[in-house]
């Protein structure tokens, strides 16, 4: 059975964590990084939120993939090295093996323990595909190794995860993309501005799935930092911010409470609100502009017909 090249693994240290936690707590409007939203309970959350019928990114995502499949394809051109950001499951990459026949699959994550199993079980299964797998922190910075194949990188950035970056982060992003594509180019999803109604159902679900998802972060940052959090003393709370153009996730908390950890502590008060997500919605035009931005000089935009999701390929 082919396996795949593991190509070490550049996460982030224990230490840079527990130091990139505390740093937010201690911070004068408390916040987390979303990226704790994601062990191993936080990543089966969020496959719930993808079933939910009030979460639309995943099945409009799927449904403009599949609606315009053979102008996507062409688009991208068949052959070369796939690279998956924030693979997950490799679900997504995997469905577009047949139609767009890579010869090499690069699937990267910010944690390498799961990629591992997912891209050695698509190994066995695709054996003429090279496969190679990477942990790294890709929202700091994107580097593909020199033994990755220079002609024709196609990135693949789907379920509009490129939302959690500030306008000037997603630019820095785009354009280390641009920079490595080596003739090749980037297939994204991005998540459109609509009606608050919309945005509220699917930010803050009746099963409260979303809800556990993001309360969860503490029993993340519990067991990372050495916090005493209690999820009970916490509300999942959703803002639309009109001004940024975004969805923000907080957890409010209920009653004044001290959290402590090795080290250091933070007393926090009745009302006082940990920032956890932003979820940033772009237009068609303010997409274009920020691949424009970014060095991109073609742009193919496919959207749902209620304009609720945006699939790019940019080059
Ligand atoms: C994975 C970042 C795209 O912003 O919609 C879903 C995460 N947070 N529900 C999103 C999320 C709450 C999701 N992304």
């Amino acid at each position: 059975m082919q396996s795949p090249t593991i190509l070490g693994n550049n996460s982030t240290d224990h230490l840079d964590l527990v130091r990139e936690i505390e740093a937010g707590l201690l911070a004068e409007s408390p916040s987390i990084s979303p990226k704790f939203l994601y062990d191993p309970l936080g990543s089966h959350l969020f496959t719930a939120i993808t079933l939910l019928p009030e979460y639309y990114p995943t099945n409009t995502e799927k449904d403009i993939f599949s609606r315009y499949e053979n102008q996507i394809i062409d688009a991208i051109g068949v052959g070369g090295t796939l690279i998956d950001l924030g693979a997950g499951n490799c679900q997504k990459a995997e469905s577009f093996f047949n139609s767009l026949k890579p010869s090499n699959y690069l699937a990267i994550d910010f944690s390498i323990e799961y990629l591992k199993d997912a891209v050695t079980k698509l190994a066995g299964k695709y054996p003429h595909i090279e496969m190679q797998c990477m942990g790294m922190d890709f929202s700091k910075q994107i580097l593909i190794p020199e033994s990755i194949s220079d002609t024709k990188r196609m990135f693949f950035y789907p379920g509009s995860s490129i939302g959690n970056f500030l306008t000037s982060e997603a630019l820095h992003l785009l354009r280390q993309i641009k920079n490595q594509a080596k003739g090749g180019g980037l297939l994204f999803g991005v998540d459109l501005m609509k009606e608050d109604a919309v945005l509220k159902l699917a930010y803050d679900d009746p099963l409260k799935i979303t809800a556990a998802f993001n309360l969860n972060i503490l029993n993340s940052v519990n067991s990372t930092l050495g916090s005493n959090f209690n999820i009970d003393q916490f509300d999942h709370k959703v803002i639309i911010n009109h001004t940024e153009n975004r969805v923000e996730l907080f957890l409010e908390v209920l009653e004044k409470v001290t959290i402590t950890w090795p080290g250091n502590s933070r007393v926090l008060n009745k009302g006082d609100l940990i920032h956890t997500e932003n979820s940033h919605k772009y237009t068609v035009k303010s997409i274009s502009e920020l691949l424009k931005n970014a060095g991109f000089g073609k742009i193919q935009i496919w959207t749902d017909p209620k304009d609720y999701f945006a699939v790019v390929h940019a080059q």
